[in-house]
């Protein structure tokens, strides 16, 4: 297994953004030589008659890397649905090996590496080639990032089900509250996703808006040694 860890979803929008450069970020001022990729984003914008994403320039600044913009995020498209369907829509086609390529040349440089991926596993990225698919082949250590309120069991397990299935290697899951509302699922999710999924869970992190201080958010809340030095 290399050095660095695939953040991947149960869904969108469950936090892996900030938690992927909450981890940039801590890596970085402990003097890590970390770097960053979001080998998809979709729901691009133009800047400065550049196309970017946000994600991206959110682990750019996390992570403070210098690297060309399409090495770190290969492929950007403007249309903020699945990539397969967005570059259908937008007449382009995505190449795996130019995301891999970019990948290997970075896996190289950087002692570790942080990839966002895009959704969760089932997001089509061409065809025939899946967010699991890319995981796979990039053969990092997964951490599956996970809602912390009611319906969280059913799409954690699903998701450890099919890494399992897919012989996919997950370091643990990270439980994270991205709403304000308080539910009583919260309190007993964590056991049971641990008890069913039979992963750690690495850390369970409270509803904190305005992502400021991520890198000591994730300190805090987060088991970072299991994510170092935990190579699996
Ligand atoms: N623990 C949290 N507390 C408060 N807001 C959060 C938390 N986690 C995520 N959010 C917010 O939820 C939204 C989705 O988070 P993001 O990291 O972009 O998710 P993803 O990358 O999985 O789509 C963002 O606006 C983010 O600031
Ligand atoms: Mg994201």
């Amino acid at each position: 297994m290399r050095k660095g860890v695939f953040i991947i979803g149960t869904d969108t929008g469950v936090g892996k953004t900030i938690i992927a450069g909450g981890l940039a970020r801590l890596f970085h001022n402990m003097g890590i030589n970390v770097g960053v990729m979001k080998p998809v984003e979709t729901g691009g914008k133009y800047k400065k008659g550049k196309l970017v994403g946000k994600d991206t320039e959110y682990l750019i600044r996390m992570s403070k890397i210098q690297d060309t913009y399409s090495h770190i995020n290969p492929y950007i498209l403007q249309h903020p649905l699945a990539p397969y369907v967005a570059a259908k829509l937008e007449g382009k086609k995505i190449y795996k090996k130019k995301i891999l390529t970019s990948f290997r040349n970075f896996t190289d440089k950087y002692d570790f590496l942080i990839v966002e991926g895009c959704g969760g596993f089932l997001v089509p990225i061409t065809s025939n080639y899946m967010i699991s698919d890319l995981a796979g082949d990039m053969k990092l250590p997964i951490i599956v990032v996970a809602r912390a309120e009611l319906g969280t069991i059913n799409h954690t397990l699903l998701t450890l089900d099919h890494a399992q299935r897919s012989g996919l290697k997950v370091l643990g899951i990270i439980i994270n509250k991205t709403s304000r509302e308080i539910h009583m699922a919260e309190e007993t999710n964590p056991q049971i996703i641990k008890t069913f999924g039979k992963v750690p869970i690495l850390g369970v992190i409270p509803y904190i808006p305005g992502r400021k201080n991520m890198d000591y958010v994730v300190n805090k809340y987060v088991d970072i040694k299991k994510i170092l030095y935990n190579n699996i």
